[in-house]
């Protein structure tokens, strides 16, 4: 099987792709490289450079390639950023999956996994969080990716493009050799973000808030390991290759750490000392996010291999300690 996977030499693409061609798949990736990179992008992989909004560009991929699915993750998915710039989101998340359908419904590809996300439920009704609960984004990013999952239904309804949307909680950790992993920049989330003061790359972690309504009062959220997450995707071409209907899954642990105890852990695995102090809340961030997983596991035989936080830090920390200025330094 064929699989075009947008946005494949980013975090999650490029492990994603790693997993696809492990099992035996042609991969064909797409990527801009605005926030990917050219050395993430496996090299049994065919690439192609550009932007998915250029419908010119994406038709070329189509007509070129023989696709039977399409893994999409291809968007711009920071909380803090999308509240100061909500019309970058609108436009290139939601504008990439125009062009994106709209390439499908041409081609007669019928097969679409997604890159959704827990932001699209905003701040939850209950904990754990079910794929039925109300979605009420309370950021432009998950709005954005709200939006996206309700064109999916529409394109299913008109077209019979089948979907899995996959709603990721909080994607960490890399392939354990630490050949690939997680390189943003700027490097805002959690988990990098502490192994950069480990690292001596930044004086502290500044706490977003300790006046949250959690044990700690700082933020609890779900830890799910890209690899993981990566066989997610995989199980989720299967599950519509084999006539799954279109339909959205939880990806999380169901477990939920806050952010003084992801510092506390990675204190443990770095063996560092990790300066920290607490500072302002960031706007957009909701108090708990924890998954119920358990539709994935059920419906497409998802099982999670990572379930100690410990060992998610420490495949992160292997990229770090390996890589310290990410892929910077295989630049030719
Ligand atoms: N945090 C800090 N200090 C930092 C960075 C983060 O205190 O320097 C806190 C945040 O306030 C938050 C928690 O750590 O409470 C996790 O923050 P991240 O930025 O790592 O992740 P988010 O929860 O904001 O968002 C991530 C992805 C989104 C996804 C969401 C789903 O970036 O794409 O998880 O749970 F939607």
């Amino acid at each position: 099987m064929s699989i075009l996977v947008v946005g494949g030499a980013g975090y999650i693409g490029s492990h994603t792709v790693d997993r696809l061609i492990e099992k035996g798949y042609s991969v064909v990736v797409i990527d801009n490289l605005s926030t990917g990179h050219r050395a993430a992008v496996h090299e049994k992989a065919v690439f192609y450079e550009g932007d998915i909004r250029d419908q010119d560009f994406l038709n070329n991929v189509f007509d070129n390639e023989k696709i039977d699915g399409v893994i999409h993750f291809a968007a711009n998915s920071l909380v803090g950023e999308s509240m100061e710039k909500p019309l970058k989101y609108f436009d290139n998340n939601i504008g990439g999956m125009i062009s994106l359908l709209k390439a499908m419904n041409d081609f007669h590809v019928t097969r679409i996994v997604f890159s959704s996300t827990a932001a699209t439920y905003g701040e939850p009704e209950q904990i754990p969080i079910y794929e039925t609960d109300a979605q009420v984004p309370t950021n432009p990013y998950g709005e954005s990716k709200l939006a996206m999952e309700k064109m999916m239904r529409w394109a299913d309804q008109a077209h019979s493009i089948h979907f899995v949307a996959l709603r990721y909680f909080n994607v960490a950790g890399a392939k354990p050799d630490g050949s690939i992993g997680e390189d943003h920049n700027p490097e805002t989330h959690l988990i990098p973000v502490v192994l950069q003061v480990a690292l001596g790359q930044r004086p502290e972690l500044k706490i977003f808030g300790d006046d949250y309504d959690t044990p700690d009062g700082t933020n609890v959220r779900d830890y799910v390991h890209v690899i993981d997450l990566a066989d997610a995707h995989i199980l989720a071409v299967e599950y519509l290759k084999n006539g799954g209907k279109s339909d959205a899954f939880n990806l999380g642990s169901a477990t939920g750490f806050s952010v003084k105890q992801i510092l506390e852990a990675a204190r443990q695995t770095t063996k560092k000392e990790i300066p920290a102090q607490i500072a302002p809340r960031r706007a957009g961030d909701p108090t708990t996010l924890i998954a119920a997983s358990d539709k994935a596991r059920k419906t497409l035989h998802w099982q999670p291999n990572y379930d100690d936080i410990h060992d998610i830090i420490q495949t992160a920390w292997n990229w770090h300690v390996k890589h310290p200025y990410g892929y910077q330094d295989r630049k030719a």
